[in-house]
């Protein structure tokens, strides 16, 4: 088979006026690391715009694993959480685990770490499984008998990772209503909150754009749809009702941190929520949509996928335990993240003056680990630019996966909701290749751009039908 090589984002255009690059930089924060070359390893320093009068500042883009390290895990203290987002991200998600720092950060993570432990992603397998079955009747109805359709891949992944957080958040559904409220209202959000990030690095007023005013709209509209079910589910416990014990909101409602023997009130109950469906359903959605554009273009690994998963499951329903016996598709699934990291740079403030390998680091300047980057490190990855799960399964990429990928970063900051991700991962794609052949629309190509994540601006319109060696029952 003709190895497939998938596309990087466009490159930079360095003769377009300073206008252009400002656009191509407001899309897509891609467009930072298309300067230079890809296999560039250690520190480098990149100077940001500022304003006239002010200091000049830089971004140090950190490429090489020690020093990655240092800043994610050894020496985290010293590297917070970057706080360009806050201002639009806190209008969603208040000082939530994804914005917040120190003690407080300590605490929401406590809480929230149980209601991922391994334990309660096993026991919420069944409500994961229902979105799974869900997304299977959208598309079954969409095709034709016989025949084919053309589906925005994208967008049934979004609403398939939506239905999987309300579903394993609220033990329900998402409704018609549900859906198009957010939606809608996220797209545009997530725009804004990225433009606004930006912005803010070169302290620009954004308070001032009429962006502003739209982006909290929009936040608050997703947060009144996701704070129904709460106040709901509040409500029965104050009457004494019988609710249900083992979704995430019920964890995240009887939750006490250890060190200071408290829960979460409501309004922190919705800030976590609405960044546990923010973090949660975008990430999986980018993902799980370029995972089947890349199979798509390799019919044979949708072949093998296929093997691997009538040979685990047979005809019956996939329970929790099954997870493991498809180890081809997660790595299908590895690679994909390697590709496609739905988080494309991990940004951090330096607290202090520091130094990482030899570069000298001003106190409060921008520190970026580019997983995008490192993914696609010629040094670490034979063929980086090339789709190919069998490398997961390669005795010789052990130290590749070891020091040059993190699509969930590492550290204390490690992704929550890894092994949830997973499972839901493997879950979707094993069921979407049991009943559906994927194949690609001729003369499309994505086009990869970075906003909130690594999303294809031209959406990923894929060629669906049903299953021919096989009918779906
Ligand atoms: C393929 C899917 C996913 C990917 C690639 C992913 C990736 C990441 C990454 C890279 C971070 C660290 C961001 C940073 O430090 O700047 C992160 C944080 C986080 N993720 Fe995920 N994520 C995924 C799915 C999920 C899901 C399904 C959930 C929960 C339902 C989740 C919950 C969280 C939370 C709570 C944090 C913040 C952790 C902290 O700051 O302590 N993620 N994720």
């Amino acid at each position: 088979m003709t190895p497939f090589v998938p596309p990087r984002p466009a490159a930079h255009e360095r003769k377009s006026s300073w206008r252009a690059r400002a656009r191509q930089f407001l899309n897509s924060g891609l467009s930072l690391f298309l300067r230079g070359s890809y296999d560039f390893i250690g520190v480098s320093r990149h100077p940001l715009p500022h304003l006239p009068g002010r200091p000049p500042r830089f971004a140090y883009m950190v490429r090489e694993p020690e020093a990655i390290r240092q800043v994610l895990v050894s020496d985290s203290a010293r590297y917070p959480k970057a706080g360009l987002m806050d201002s639009m991200l806190r209008a969603l998600t208040g000082y939530s685990i994804f914005v917040s720092n120190g003690e407080a950060w300590r605490r929401q993570r406590a809480i929230i770490d149980l209601a991922f432990e391994n334990a309660r992603v096993r026991e919420v397998f069944g409500l994961m499984r229902d979105a799974s079955d869900a997304l299977r009747d959208r598309l079954e109805a969409l095709i034709p008998s016989g025949g084919e359709i053309s589906v925005d891949v994208d967008i049934e992944t979004m609403h398939f990772a939506g239905d999987v957080i309300f579903r394993t958040l609220y033990s329900q559904p998402m409704g018609e209503r549900d859906a198009r409220d957010i939606f809608a209202s996220f797209e545009r959000f997530q725009r804004i909150a990225y433009a606004h990030g930006f912005l803010s690095l070169v302290s620009f007023p954004t308070f001032l754009l009429p962006s502003n005013w739209r982006g909290r709209r929009d936040a608050a509209i997703i947060r009144r749809a996701l704070n129904r079910p709460i106040a709901q589910r509040l409500a029965a416990i104050a009457r004494g009702e019988k609710t249900p014990d083992s979704d995430i909101l019920a964890t995240l409602i009887s939750g006490v941190d250890p060190v200071t023997n408290t829960r979460f009130d409501a309004t922190e109950l919705l800030d976590q929520v609405a960044m546990l469906f923010l973090a949660g359903h975008e990430t999986s959605a980018a993902a799980l949509g370029w995972a089947l554009y890349l199979i798509a273009n390799r019919p044979d690994v949708q072949a093998r996928m296929r093997a691997e998963v009538d040979a685990a499951l047979g005809d019956r329903a996939p329970e929790f335990s099954d997870m493991r016996r498809m180890p081809f598709v997660r790595d299908v699934f590895q690679e994909t993240l390697r590709l496609y990291p739905p988080v494309a740079f991990l940004a951090r403030d330096a607290a202090s003056a520091t130094e990482l390998c030899g570069q000298a680091i001003a106190a409060h300047s921008q520190t970026i680990v580019p997983t995008w980057l490192m993914h696609r490190h010629g040094i670490y990855w034979k063929d980086a630019d090339q789709f190919d799960p069998d490398r997961f399964a390669d005795p010789a990429t052990k130290s590749a996966r070891a020091c040059a990928f993190l699509p969930f970063s590492m550290g204390p900051r490690v992704c929550s909701g890894t092994a949830f991700a997973l499972q839901e991962a493997t879950l979707a794609l094993a069921e979407l290749v049991r009943r559906f052949e994927f194949s690609p629309t001729p003369g499309h190509t994505p086009e990869p751009v970075s906003r909130l994540t690594v999303r294809s601006a031209n959406g990923i319109p894929l060629k669906v039908t049903r299953r021919r060696d096989r009918p779906a029952a």
